[in-house]
């Protein structure tokens, strides 16, 4: 291949396609002229299923990258066949800590990666590459490591918690982690939830590159877990001065978000579902 294609294996929605199926979680096959890299996993439900439907061979993957250890990214991981060949998984290493859901008044429900280190070396050969900060990790391809919360504005979800020895605190997601990919139509970001805010993610690969424009960004942004308005407002406000040609949104976008970005970007929108990819 001698682009770069972007294909949605797991997602909320089924794209229209044949024998494809939705889950809540997302995976993404990244195809460069250099590599193949998976995008995390889903939550285990249709990675295997959605692959072979559209032909992407699991046991080819030059490498994992898993945006964040929440179960919606990461249960997905045991379906990748064991090989022989040791499977580079690349991550912050905080993706190991204990994340719960905790809404107001409730109990808190484990929502973390459900498999061990040791289970994930022992049972798909997995070699974990930890990455604090930007790196680059295949030829054009960007691990965004720890993003600064530059913007006020873009505050967590407080429902998000992991549990510390002081109990259980606001998740700081140090583990939120993104892509930049360099491609003949200029850089292109992939998301998994921006968890740190979709506007800090695109300010860091701005500072770190030094692009001031991105073709596309790709993936969750988190907007449809947002309480105060202006928060989606500035967030489209950043898609235009970084002059985002296509805003293809995904996952924890949600149904609303995903209306008002619609009705403001019209043709630069679309919505990616399992299923669709997109060339560059
Ligand atoms: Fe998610
Ligand atoms: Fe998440």
């Amino acid at each position: 291949m001698t682009h770069t294609r972007i294909t949605i294996i797991c997602e909320n929605r089924a794209h229209m396609a044949r024998d494809i199926m939705g889950e809540h979680g997302f995976a993404a096959l990244i195809k460069t002229p250099d590599t193949c890299l998976l995008m995390d996993t889903g939550q285990g439900l249709g990675l295997a299923h959605n692959a072979k439907a559209m032909k992407i061979d699991l046991a080819a993957l030059d490498g994992v990258v898993i945006s964040h250890g929440h179960f919606d990214h990461t249960g997905g991981l045991m379906q990748i066949p064991a090989r022989e060949r040791p499977l580079p998984i690349h991550a912050h290493p905080d993706l190991f800590a204990a994340k719960y859901v905790m809404p107001k008044g409730e109990p808190p429900t484990y929502i973390g990666i459900p498999f061990s280190q040791t289970a994930l070396e022992e049972t798909i050969n997995a070699r974990f590459e930890f990455h604090s900060d930007f790196t680059e990790i295949a030829p054009g391809v960007f691990f965004s490591g720890q993003v600064p919360r530059t913007w006020s504005f873009e505050p967590s979800d407080d429902r998000l918690v992991t549990e510390t020895s002081d109990g259980f605190v606001p998740d700081p997601f140090k583990d939120d982690a993104s892509l930049l990919i360099e491609t003949p139509t200029g850089p292109v970001i992939l998301t998994g939830c921006a968890h740190s805010g979709i506007v800090n993610i695109m300010e860091h690969f701005a500072q770190k590159t030094g692009h001031q424009t991105f073709s596309a960004v790709i993936g969750g942004t988190h907007l449809g877990f947002v309480n105060d308005p202006a928060q989606l407002e500035q967030a489209m406000d950043a898609f235009d001065k970084f002059k985002v040609r296509t805003i293809a949104v995904s996952h924890c976008t949600g149904n609303e978000a995903a209306a008002r970005l619609f009705h403001r970007f019209k043709d630069r929108f679309a919505f990616a579902g399992a299923g669709w990819h997109m060339d560059f």
